[in-house]
């Protein structure tokens, strides 16, 4: 039975909320168990649904994992894979899926991963991925809607040099590269906090890479790697999400485990508009500076500019500014679908190609609402949250997908919220 979730608004978000790990490194760190035959722990791994699909693909290849009572430390060991192959029936659930592809190869020299078809935020393609790939040495075909590679032996150290950044694009290159013969540059890398984290872990499993964290990146390949403990670091997404909460509905929030330096130009942009995100000693405390929002602009960018993934929620939190802000998306080209849904609640919006004008009003009203990405979703509980009356996001799956128990922790700030089957 779907879920839905269902808001009484103009509640304060009020108290102290525990930012969970990263989704975005704790699924590409899942798939380092691929490089070693040893075992890799985990620990502060998120509880999520993109997690589960990912193990669920894991378990499918042969690995073996234990997941402790509250499910926030896994342990996994690939000794040995029962399968190359990533189907489609996990790929369309989650399109990180194609994180395994660099490490299959690089370790038993071949893959098969179903091509992530479109994604409800653009065409988002893979074209990078495959490249890096063929580069390093491997043989790439598309073929029945399946990227097959295969590498004659070891891979070998090349230099990439990506047109755009990529997040799991960098990342996938980075872990083909790991087990390469010689030396491999990564000319272009992203440099999202997610990447660092990833390469300390590898550099914790025998890995020897350099640069981790600037636009270029140096792997020296190893022969191969060991096993290692690692703890997640905490989910800026989720933080940011949470600061803008706080925001939306006048409320003052710690954001427990928020690590500051992650989030610099996404709180200068929040601080220009009026809330204060101040570092303390166990994380961030997030409130209104004062009762008016200004209306800031914004341009997506990858890091160190403002994230993408907090675009929609930033916009819901401009729909109650007092002037206009210009929102131009500048990474997906498909990633505004939240803007009639929050139009449905009374913002006042207008999309002219990549760029929402967004112009404040007065108050939101509760509706019946759905989006179809996680961060869309999100941001329709937040303008739910601040809104007057009742709203009810539909298809709460997709939240789900990147937010622990987003209901019973918004509840424990005093939001009026449950999850409710339709
Ligand atoms: C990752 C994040 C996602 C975030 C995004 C941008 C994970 C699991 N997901 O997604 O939450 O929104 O970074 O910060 O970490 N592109 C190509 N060809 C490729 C790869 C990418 O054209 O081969 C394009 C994409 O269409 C997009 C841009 O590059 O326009 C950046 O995408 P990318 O950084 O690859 O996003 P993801 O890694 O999929």
């Amino acid at each position: 039975m779907l879920q839905s979730i269902r808001i009484r608004g103009g509640v304060g978000l009020n108290g102290a909320v525990d930012i969970s790990g990263a989704k975005n490194l704790a699924l590409p760190a899942l798939v380092t168990t691929l490089l070693t035959s040893e075992s890799v722990t985990l620990t502060n791994v998120p509880d999520l649904a993109d997690v589960r699909s990912l193990l669920g693909l894991l378990s499918h290849l042969g690995t073996d994992i234990k997941i402790s009572d509250d499910k926030h430390t896994v342990t996994l060991q690939t000794k040995n894979l029962r399968d190359v192959v990533a189907p489609y029936d996990f790929v369309r659930k989650m399109r990180a899926s194609i994180l395994v592809l660099g490490p299959l190869v690089a370790r038993h020299r071949m893959a098969s991963v179903s091509f992530p078809g479109g994604c409800a935020i653009g065409t988002r393609g893979i074209d990078l991925h495959i490249k890096a790939l063929r580069l390093l040495g491997a043989d790439v075909k598309i073929e029945n809607g399946y990227i097959n590679a295969e590498a004659p032996g070891r891979l070998t150290g090349a230099e990439i040099n990506f047109s755009i950044p990529t997040v799991t694009g960098t990342e996938n290159s980075i872990m083909a590269a790991v087990l390469a013969n010689g030396t491999t540059t990564i000319i272009n890398a992203a440099m999202e906090p997610e990447i660092p984290a990833l390469v300390e872990l590898l550099n914790g499993m025998g890995a020897r890479i350099t640069g981790h964290g600037t636009s270029v990146i140096s792997i020296d390949g190893v022969e191969s790697l060991h096993g290692t403990s690692y703890e997640v670091i905490p989910d800026r997404i989720e933080a940011g999400t949470y600061a803008v909460a706080a925001a939306a509905t006048c409320g003052k929030l710690i954001l427990k485990n928020c690590n500051h330096g992650h989030l610099l130009s996404f709180f200068e942009t929040l601080h220009a508009a009026g809330v204060a995100c101040d570092a303390t000693d166990d994380g961030v405390l997030a409130y209104r500076r004062s009762n008016e929002l200004c209306a800031v602009d914004i341009q997506t960018a990858p890091y160190p500019g403002f994230p993408t993934d907090l675009q929609a929620q930033y916009m819901a939190l401009m729909s109650l500014s007092t002037g206009t802000a210009s929102i131009t998306e500048n990474i997906f080209e498909n990633r505004f679908m939240h803007v009639p849904e929050l139009c449905r609640m009374g913002a006042n919006i207008a999309i002219h190609g990549k760029t929402a004008i967004v112009t404040g009003v007065k108050k939101l009203n509760g509706a019946q609402v759905m989006a179809t990405d996680i961060r869309a979703s999100v941001s329709l509980v937040i303008a739910g949250l601040a809104a007057e009356g009742e709203t009810v996001v539909n298809r709460l799956y997709h939240i789900d997908r990147g937010y622990e128990n987003i209901d019973e922790k918004m509840r424990n700030c005093g939001a009026d919220v449950e999850r409710i089957s339709v």
